[in-house]
């Protein structure tokens, strides 16, 4: 499935009949959804496993970005259509590009509360220039969001983190794009995890249209947190996160609780990768495969390589890869995970040649 061959600008629309729209709702879009899901060949053989088929489903391609924007169209197009004026979220950076976005198109203030110091300079960037009032917080995001659900309790302001279920809702157009593109569900998913919307989301997604007869399977939900931010994997809350991968930078996930019943049901797994693997996993997918993702995003492929590694991928199965995010925002880590010698040489052919190597 490619983006030009939709007739429909949004996901909104061509999912309507499973979504909770009526025939009045006038939608907000920006013409997200419809990423590509890639095969993955070079990938699945430098992890020793041709049998496998790999696919990488492209979030970073949406109009802002990242996944955010599935959950986002729903939550303003409904926020919108309820009345409400102004909307508040918590982030670690894309569902504020996000909400600031889907904000300045319908015409609403957006507030969005960061934890300072922890947000790529993209998302930031982004927040800023699609108008919303941006407010850095000396705390993380936990706190963050436990402020913006008081202020939602108090204010005029819809919150339009993943605790708005509207967001949910939109994000498991994720699963179904997914069917469509390989005929069926896969067998597994991998994705990372850190609020834990998104696992929710897409394990909605795959029961609902396994019950509506669209797919045969629904697949083993695999989430994968950063080591130094693995609650679930821990068992208990991380008072202090701490990862590279600061979009999953969470010590409290609010989908919790979801989330672990979609693991427990579909017989997935809940497991932590540590940065060093994040980083290697990052450097992975680019090289091989020419796509540039978060940090964060290749904790779906670090946990694939770890799983892998531990035996737990049966042969010959179909996996889909959530790269949720788009490795442009992110510039700085890449510039330090890849150590090459930038300094300029003369501008004449031998130093050139010689910079060649060949
Ligand atoms: N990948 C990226 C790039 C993200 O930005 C996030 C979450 C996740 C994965 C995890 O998804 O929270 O649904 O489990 N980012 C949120 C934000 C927290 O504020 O942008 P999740």
């Amino acid at each position: 499935m490619t983006r030009v061959m939709q007739s429909e600008t949004s996901i909104l629309e061509r999912y309507r009949k499973f979504l909770p729209l009526t025939e009045k709702t006038k939608i907000i879009t920006l013409g997200e959804g419809f990423t590509p899901l890639v095969r993955a060949r070079n990938l699945a053989r430098a992890l020793g496993r041709e049998d496998l088929k790999i696919h990488l489903k492209l979030e970073g391609l949406n109009p802002t970005g990242s996944f955010k924007d599935r959950g986002m169209c729903m939550a303003i197009t409904r926020a919108v259509e309820e009345g409400s004026r102004a909307v508040i979220c918590a982030s670690t950076g894309n569902t504020s590009a996000s909400a600031a976005a889907f904000s300045a198109q319908a015409g609403l203030k957006c507030f969005v509360l960061l934890p300072a110091g922890n947000v790529a300079m993209g998302k930031l960037a982004q927040a800023i220039l699609y108008g919303s009032t941006v407010i850095q917080i000396n705390g993380n995001f936990d706190r963050a969001l436990e402020l913006v659900k008081e202020i939602g309790e108090n204010y005029p302001v819809t919150i339009v983190n993943s605790i708005n279920p509207y967001r949910l809702e939109g994000q498991k157009t994720g699963a179904f794009e997914i069917i469509e593109s390989l005929g069926d569900a896969p067998d597994y998913l991998a994705i990372p995890v850190g609020n834990a919307g998104n696992i929710t989301a897409y394990f909605r997604g795959f029961k609902l249209w396994h019950e509506e007869g669209k797919s045969t399977r629904i697949p083993k939900m695999c989430g994968f947190q950063a080591a130094g931010a693995a609650p679930m994997v821990l068992g208990r809350p991380v008072e202090n996160p701490e990862t590279i991968a600061t979009a999953i930078r969470i010590g409290n996930p609010a989908s919790w609780e979801f989330a672990n019943s979609a693991i427990d049901e579909s017989g997935g797994m809940i497991d932590a990768v540590t940065d060093e693997a994040i980083l290697e996993a990052y450097k992975m997918v680019a090289t091989l495969e020419g796509v540039f993702c978060e940090p964060a995003s290749a904790a779906s492929i670090a946990g694939l390589k770890k799983s892998i590694e531990a035996g737990r991928i049966a042969e010959d199965k179909t996996i889909a890869c959530i790269l949720t995010g788009n490795g442009l925002k992110d510039p700085k880590c890449a510039l330090e995970a890849c150590k090459q010698d930038l300094d300029p040489v003369e501008a004449d052919l031998k130093s050139v040649i010689k910079a060649m190597g060949i």
